[in-house]
Formats: C-alpha cells, sequence, structure tokens
C-alpha cells in the first residue's frame, strides 16, 4: 500500500481536482517529528490556483476529507498533517511480509531487461587489492539488487589480461625471475617482479625498451611470449578465485581484455570507414572536440592498440551478444573522464546500447590511512584483510558465545560480512579508509551489529512456534513498535531507490536504521509475554527478521541464525 499515493488522492479529491493526485504526490512529504504526523502535504502549490493563502487551503482541506485511512488529520499553520491508522497499517504491513517473505519488496519494473555490470577487472600478475574490493563487492550487490527489481544482470569480469605491463613482466622474469618462485607462490613472485622492474627501469632505460619489444612480440603471437603469457594468467586467476570464493561472489563471464584481441581490427576499419579515424603525430584517434573532450588515442603511432581499443570491441561485443538496457562499469572514479571519452566514441559509432552506458565510479580506499599502489609494492592484499578479519571475528565470537555450535562457519560470515559492510555503507563515490577493527565492532554502523540484530530476532523466534504469530491479531499501537512499521513499509521503496541510483549504501543505512529500531524495541518490550498482543509482536519480530536477512543478502553479506 502507498500511503503517499493516499494521502495525493484525498487532497486532490478535497480541492475538487483543481489540481491533480499525480502533481501532489512529489510533494507529499514525511515530518521530521512524530507530532506532525506520518505524512504531510504543504499547501503552497494550490495558492495560485485557489486564490487563498496556504493556511486558508489547509484548513479548507481538512475540512472536505472524509476518509476512514487516517486516524487523524490536522492542519497546522500552511500544512496538512496526515496521521495514519497504527493498528491498521501495522497488521496490513506485517501480513504482506509474512505471505511475500524474501519476496517482499521485489518489482517488475526492469521488465526483464538485460544489464551488463563490468565489475571487479582485476589486473592479472598483480594481486586483487583492497581497490578491487570496491569494484566486486559493489558490482556483486548491484546486480542482486536488478534483480529485485526485474532485471537480468550479467556479471563481466573485464580481467586486465592484456596490456604493456606483460612486455614488462617477461623482460622481468627472464632477467632476474625464477620458475620455482612462479610454482611455489605465484601472486607474491610475479608482483616482486613488477615492482623491481619499475625500481630499476629509472635507472635502466633500456629495461622499458625491451619491455616494449616483448609486448609487441606477445601481439605478434610470439610463442615464447605467448606460453608466458598463459601460464602467468592461469596462476593469477587460480588466486582471485580464492578471493572470489571467500567473498561468495561469482561471474556469469570473464572475457578479459584478451578475449578481444582478434575483433580489434574490426574495431579499426570501422572507425575509418564511419569516417571517424584521424591521424595525429604518427597515432591514430577519434576527434571529441564536439563534446569538449580531448581526443580518444586509438592505435599508438607503432600500431600497437589501447585500453580504449578494446573498451570500444568490448561494447560492441556485449551490445550484439546481450542486448542490454544498460551496460554499467562499476569503476573508480579516477577513472570518470575516460568512460566520457568511451561513451562518446559509441555515440559517434552508432552503437543502439551507448546511451544506457553509465559509468558507477567509487571513491579511493585507503587501509590504516595508506594508500594502495601495486607499482611502488605498498600493498594489501585483499585475501590477508578476508582471512585476518574471519580470525579477528573468531576471538570475538569465542569470548562472546564459547558454546555457539559451528564456530568457524560463523566467524567466516560474520569476518566476511564485516568486510563487505564496512564498504557498502558509504556512499560509493566517498573516499573510505578502512579499520577492519572498526567494522568488526558489534555495536555502531557495522555488519556484525546488523547481523547480530538478526540473530536477536531469530534467537526470540525460536522460543515460540509459527502458529503463535502466523494468524491472528496483528494490529500494534506503540510508538517503538510504530517506527519499526514504518520502516518496514518503507522497504520496496527502499528497494527502487538503491536501483535508480546504483547505490548499495542506500540498503545498508537502511538496514542499520531497522536493526536500530528493533533493538530498542527489543530493550524496552516483553515480546513473549503471553497476552493479547503477543501474535502482532512476534510477526513483527518475524518480519523484521525477514527483512534484516534480505537486506544483507542483497548486500551480498550472510545472516547466520546465532553469533
Ligand atoms: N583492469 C582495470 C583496472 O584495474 C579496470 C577495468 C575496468 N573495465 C573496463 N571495461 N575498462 O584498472
Amino acid at each position: 500500500m502507498d500511503y503517499k499515493q493516499l494521502v495525493a488522492n484525498v487532497v486532490a479529491e478535497a480541492v475538487d481536482n483543481q489540481v491533480s493526485s499525480s502533481d501532489v504526490y512529489p510533494k507529499v512529504e514525511t515530518p521530521k517529528t512524530a507530532q506532525n504526523g506520518d505524512l504531510a502535504f504543504p499547501t503552497f502549490m494550490l495558492a495560485k490556483t485557489m486564490h487563498q493563502n496556504p493556511k486558508e487551503i489547509a484548513e479548507t482541506i481538512v475540512a472536505n476529507i472524509d476518509s476512514e485511512a487516517f486516524a487523524k488529520v490536522q492542519a497546522v499553520g500552511p500544512y496538512v498533517n496526515f496521521f495514519l491508522n497504527q493498528g491498521q497499517v501495522s497488521s496490513q504491513v506485517l501480513e504482506t511480509i509474512l505471505t511475500e517473505k524474501d519476496h517482499y519488496g521485489d518489482n517488475h519494473d526492469g521488465d526483464n531487461g538485460v544489464v551488463t555490470i563490468d565489475m571487479s577487472s582485476p589486473n592479472i600478475a598483480k594481486p586483487m587489492s583492497m581497490g578491487h574490493l570496491r569494484s566486486t563487492v559493489i558490482g556483486n550487490s548491484i546486480a542482486k539488487i536488478l534483480t529485485k527489481n526485474g532485471y537480468r544482470p550479467i556479471k563481466d569480469n573485464h580481467l586486465g589480461d592484456w596490456g604493456t605491463q606483460f612486455g614488462k613482466l617477461i623482460t622481468a622474469y627472464l632477467k632476474w625471475g625464477n620458475e620455482e618462485d612462479v610454482k611455489r607462490d605465484p601472486i607474491h613472485y610475479l608482483v616482486k617482479y613488477y615492482v623491481e622492474f619499475h625500481q630499476r627501469d629509472e635507472a635502466d632505460p633500456a629495461l622499458d625498451e625491451e619491455a616494449r619489444e616483448w609486448f609487441k612480440k606477445l601481439e605478434d603471437g610470439d610463442p615464447e611470449a605467448v606460453k608466458l603469457w598463459k601460464w602467468f594468467r592461469d596462476v593469477s586467476l587460480k588466486a582471485f578465485n580464492q578471493t572470489y570464493q571467500k567473498l561468495g561472489v561469482d561471474f556469469d563471464t570473464y572475457n578479459g581484455e584478451s578475449f578481444y584481441n582478434d575483433k580489434l581490427q574490426d574495431v579499426v576499419d570501422t572507425l575509418k570507414a564511419d569516417g571517424l579515424l584521424e591521424k595525429s603525430q604518427g597515432a591514430s584517434v577519434v576527434d571529441l572536440s564536439d563534446q569538449d573532450l580531448n581526443p580518444a588515442l586509438i592505435l599508438k603511432s607503432d600500431g600497437a592498440s589501447l585500453y580504449v581499443t578494446r573498451d570500444i570491441a568490448t561494447a560492441i561485443y556485449r551490445d550484439q551478444t546481450y542486448h542490454p538496457v544498460m551496460n554499467l562499469y562499476v569503476v573508480g572514479s579516477e577513472q570518470t573522464y575516460y568512460f566520457k571519452q568511451l561513451k562518446a566514441v559509441l555515440q559517434k559509432m552508432g552503437l543502439q546500447s551507448a546511451a544506457g552506458l553509465h559509468h558507477v565510479p567509487f571513491g579511493l580506499i585507503t587501509v590504516n590511512g595508506k594508500k594502495l599502489s601495486t607499482r611502488h609494492g605498498n600493498i594489501v592484499l585483499l585475501n590477508e584483510v578476508l582471512d585476518e578479519s574471519v580470525k579477528m571475528a573468531h576471538q570475538q565470537i569465542k569470548e562472546k558465545n564459547p558454546t555457539l555450535a559451528n564456530q568457524d562457519h560463523v566467524a567466516e560470515e560474520v569476518g566476511v560480512g564485516a568486510v563487505i559492510f564496512g564498504d557498502l555503507k558509504n556512499a560509493r563515490i566517498d573516499s573510505i579508509d578502512f579499520n577492519i577493527q572498526e567494522q568488526l565492532k558489534f555495536e555502531g554502523e557495522t555488519g556484525p551489529y546488523v547481523q547480530y540484530a538478526h540473530a536477536r530476532a531469530e534467537s526470540v523466534l525460536a522460543k515460540a512456534s509459527e502458529q503463535d504469530y502466523q494468524n491472528g491479531n496483528h494490529q500494534l499501537e506503540d510508538p517503538e513498535a510504530w517506527e519499526i512499521i514504518k520502516l518496514l513499509q518503507s522497504f520496496p521503496d527502499v528497494v527502487k531507490k538503491a536501483n535508480a541510483e546504483f547505490e548499495p549504501s542506500v540498503i545498508a543505512k537502511y538496514s542499520l536504521r531497522l536493526a536500530k529500531a528493533f533493538n530498542k524495541y527489543y530493550a524496552h518490550t516483553k515480546i513473549l509475554t503471553a497476552d493479547e498482543q503477543i501474535k502482532a509482536r512476534l510477526a513483527l519480530v518475524k518480519s523484521v527478521s525477514i527483512i534484516l536477512k534480505e537486506s544483507l543478502r542483497l548486500l551480498g553479506v550472510k545472516a547466520p541464525d546465532e553469533m
């Protein structure tokens, strides 16, 4: 039930449709304090049409309203304040959730449209850093949110498995690498070579020349170069998959940059045929000055392709393969300008899905105040952060709940959940500083706090049985319960908002508010006391448990029943 719509309808009716309910709807507000009601309509927009001052209009509306849906309607100055009928609303909301369960809030807005999500996309032979954590968990959550809104997401891991860094890596490996080492601990040694290359090339520019030659050989299919590249790619992918498994994230495809190698000539030919390719100092570029953007560099003067060349091929491939209604790129905000150029080129080429291309940017992540960069060796391995977090969660559980069964499993869900939630509770675009200790606290704005509220609800329900709340009177009329009911009632809107903004933090912040309201209720209410309200209270607890779990699921976080 959309109560905002109800308010819009009664207001339009009360003024004899001098304004339409669809015009009223966006003006309906949620008052800051409970004493001003649950919804309010400011009458200013009607002053001109009705030739009355807003205060008089508010009084007119109140006099003309005759709706049993509201407990009370009051004129206060220029406002009409609406008080919902709490008993009626609570039984309606709780019964809907008990029936629909985790499907509460599902909608069909997406009309089954396919949305490709370019996400995670780490670079081969470099460790997946905390920076890639953001793309992975934000993309994963957006995919779940899109599904709940009726879309069909395709999660595409656009691995950075091609590019000049392979020339550097091959050069470094052949000069000072060792096969045994790479076999024993691939990522560690490959990164070591890469870092070492960058330390040495400042003093020895010939190294860069050699790296360029190796990359050219790779592009030309030289067997030794290809063999090494394949090997580096295989061992890196294996390591990435361990991390994805820990995070509980999977992908529909891993078509990395190299997948598009045989499609690049087509891109160049098409751009030429469309008259879009220009020579500039030996290189080939697409001029974007009509959009106030720098030219996009498609081919270097030596004929080598670039990141954008592969991205154009990728976009064309996705367009033809999936016919997506949207094309999301979950990539850090440092690439914002780049994606403007990419979209501009694709639009010039007339690619159908170019209009639905959205760069979904996110801010930098620092760990304990330190920036992350592979080049300079200051790396925090995501794997290590996850393991550390699980270990600390285990420690906490041992202290707080020593008799808990399944401690390893729960520690896994809490430790990993804390890392994911610690990222997703922030607006994407904000830069965040990550501190495991903070994110693991059971109090405060953390994943474990929400998980704990859910486990608490489950522990209450474990003392009752389903017949105790499934049917019966679900009318609740106390202020702390009302807080919760209003939150539950708003969940479908929250799901839509998160989708429209590609913003998992909308869900995370909601789950924190719901957990907090529930904890307050739990502290002040004797839920299991056998009186005529017990069914309603238990239905409330059950509904909270369902929606907390569903909110966490949309974030990619597990909700253990006990912790
Ligand atoms: N591999 C790149 C990086 O880590 C991100 C790739 C993003 N996706 C894309 N289609 N350009 O910086």
